[in-house]
């Protein structure tokens, strides 16, 4: 695989010509309704794309000098990047904004390789979705925007869907959805896959 392929390339490259779809779950907390909602996720991509989760939890805080060569961590997850056709991230919301974690992982992800080659989160297809509270992570959602499109990222249709956690869900870290919010993330991730056949080029 090399990063000169096409996303169609890329596809018919593997096994069964389905897209990889990476989730990337912004929380690293082991009952995490963002994780929850990615698992309900990848549920509706099956048999539509090999879904993987990045592990990322070992990427450390972003730190100039220490670059190149770049953090095995950070390798790997830019590896995993690399490979994926599409991207879809699963934000909380912290103190109406992005976690800084993920913002982290996200500047490790936009920076250029040892070999000079372009940062593999250039031009990738991307969703976004979160689970959060009363605010629905619409802030979250807002100031990921201008770092998605200043990567060139391509966000797929119907992204941003928000899920709504009630006091309930607290008490026992249990993610509940409602149909809406389900045929939501079925139609957002299609609206993924609709872009990764499209293979749409931003300039
Ligand atoms: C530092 C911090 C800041 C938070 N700020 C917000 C916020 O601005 N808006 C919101 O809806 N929830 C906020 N929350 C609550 C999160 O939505 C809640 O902890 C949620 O469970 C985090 O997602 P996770 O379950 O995937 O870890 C905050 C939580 C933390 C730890």
């Amino acid at each position: 695989m090399t990063d000169t392929m096409t996303t169609q390339e890329r596809i018919s490259q593997n096994d069964g010509s389905l897209p990889t779809v990476l989730m990337i779950v912004g929380s690293l907390r082991k009952q995490s309704f963002n994780r929850q909602l990615a698992e309900v996720a990848a549920t509706t991509l099956e048999g539509k794309a090999n879904v993987r989760m990045l592990d990322w939890k070992d990427v450390p805080i972003f730190n100039q000098d220490d670059e190149f060569p770049a953090p095995k961590p950070v390798a790997a997850a830019r590896a995993e990047v690399a490979a994926a056709d599409g991207l879809w991230i699963f934000t909380p919301e912290y103190n109406h904004g992005v976690p800084g974690p993920l913002q982290n992982l996200l500047d490790w992800l936009s920076r250029p390789l040892e070999d000079g080659a372009p940062a593999v989160i250039l031009g990738k297809n991307v969703t976004v979705s979160g689970a959060g509270g009363m605010n629905c992570v619409r802030d979250a959602f807002a100031t990921l925007i201008p770092t998605l499109n200043f990567l060139k990222m391509v966000i797929a249709p119907s992204s941003f869907t928000g899920v709504p956690l009630a006091r309930e869900n607290f008490m026992d870290n249990k993610l509940t959805m409602g149909k809406a919010e389900r045929d939501a993330i079925a139609h957002q991730g299609e609206m993924l896959l609709s872009n990764i056949a499209l293979d749409i080029q931003v300039q």
